[in-house]
Parts: C-alpha cells; sequence; structure tokens
C-alpha cells in the first residue's frame, strides 16, 4: 500500500469510491473534490493498492494558523480492504497533521457507524452532541465528536 497526497487527477477515482461508501448520505462529486483538493488549507490522503484506490481522507483547517481547529470531512476504505488498519492508518495521517499544529479536530459520524465510531474513540474523540437529520437525503443523525488539541490532551496525562 502506498500513501500521497491527493490531488485534481484522483478526484473521478475518490468521486467513484465515496459513490459506493455514502450512498444516500449525500456522496460529494468528482466537482465538489476537485475544488477540496485545490484549497490552501485542506489536507486529501489517498492509499494506492497498485494504481487503485484502496482508501482516501481528508482534513480542513479553519481559523488562523496560530491557533486553528481542524474538521475530519471524510474518510473511506474500500470495502474489499475494510478491517485491515487502512482506516486508522489514513485516520493517523490526518490527526498528524492537526497535532503538529496543536489544534482540535472535530467530526461529523452517522450515530449507527458503529466501525467509524469504534475508531473515532480508540484515538481520543469523544461525543459532544446529537445532530437530528444530520444526512440527507437519509435522514440519518450524526453525532458531533471532538478530539482535544495534543497540549491539552498532554496535560490530561500529567494530572
Ligand atoms: C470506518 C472505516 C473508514 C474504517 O476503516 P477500516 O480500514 O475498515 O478500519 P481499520 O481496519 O483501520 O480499523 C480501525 C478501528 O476501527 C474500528 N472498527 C473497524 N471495523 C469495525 C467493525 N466492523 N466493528 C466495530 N469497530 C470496527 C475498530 O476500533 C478498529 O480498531 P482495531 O482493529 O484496533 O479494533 C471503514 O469501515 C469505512 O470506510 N466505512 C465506510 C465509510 C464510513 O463510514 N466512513 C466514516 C464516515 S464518518
Amino acid at each position: 500500500m502506498r500513501f500521497r497526497e491527493l490531488s485534481l487527477g484522483d478526484a473521478p477515482a475518490v468521486a467513484d469510491l465515496e459513490a459506493e461508501l455514502f450512498a444516500g448520505d449525500g456522496p460529494w462529486s468528482r466537482d465538489v473534490f476537485a475544488a477540496e483538493f485545490a484549497k490552501p488549507h485542506t489536507f486529501y490522503v489517498g492509499a494506492f493498492d497498485g494504481g487503485e484506490l484502496a482508501g482516501y481522507a481528508g482534513l480542513a483547517m479553519l481559523g488562523p494558523r496560530d491557533d486553528p481547529e481542524f474538521e475530519v470531512h471524510t474518510i473511506g476504505v474500500a470495502p474489499r480492504h475494510q478491517g485491515r488498519g487502512l482506516g486508522r492508518a489514513l485516520l493517523d495521517q490526518l490527526l498528524h497533521t492537526a497535532d503538529l499544529l496543536d489544534g482540535p479536530v472535530f467530526l461529523e459520524v452517522r450515530t449507527d457507524n458503529a466501525p467509524a465510531i469504534g475508531l473515532y474513540e480508540s484515538v481520543g474523540f469523544f461525543t459532544l452532541a446529537t445532530r437530528k437529520g444530520y444526512y440527507q437525503p437519509s435522514g440519518a443523525d450524526a453525532y458531533s465528536m471532538m478530539r482535544r488539541r495534543k497540549s491539552e490532551r498532554e496535560g490530561e496525562q500529567r494530572q
């Protein structure tokens, strides 16, 4: 498996995998991904098995650079590659980026998505709130989750 930052030419493959993984929950189109990849404050990483996209994940930085916060935009692993550590490896890369700038990270996840919630909790996310009907057109509820900035997590460990 090879990891690299995603760019414009990857948008069709990412949108195809997104459509497979998020049907019913407003999957992003290739145009949306192309626009996201071009933004200066986003980081999208892909995992490739040979030439084939096996997984992808995206992070956005919000706020000022000296006190930023981050949002996990998306993370997905192709069904035949799931359950082998790839989702964790992709998420680790996003979180490493957020930790370098000592920012908290936020995300939304379907309340019935046990694998994703398990993954997020295992790296320090906790639930802030439930957002009713967040996903459209499915109408599924979401949890808003947060992971504290690195300096706060380390402070908690020392107490
Ligand atoms: C969520 C997702 C990205 C996880 O990727 P993955 O490569 O399958 O996950 P990993 O093999 O790295 O597993 C990481 C952790 O996730 C959790 N997990 C994974 N599969 C799980 C399952 N079936 N049930 C419960 N927890 C699970 C575990 O905590 C696991 O850690 P462990 O192996 O140390 O126990 C993947 O299932 C996926 O793409 N799902 C569809 C898209 C999606 O829902 N994305 C998240 C949107 S918020």
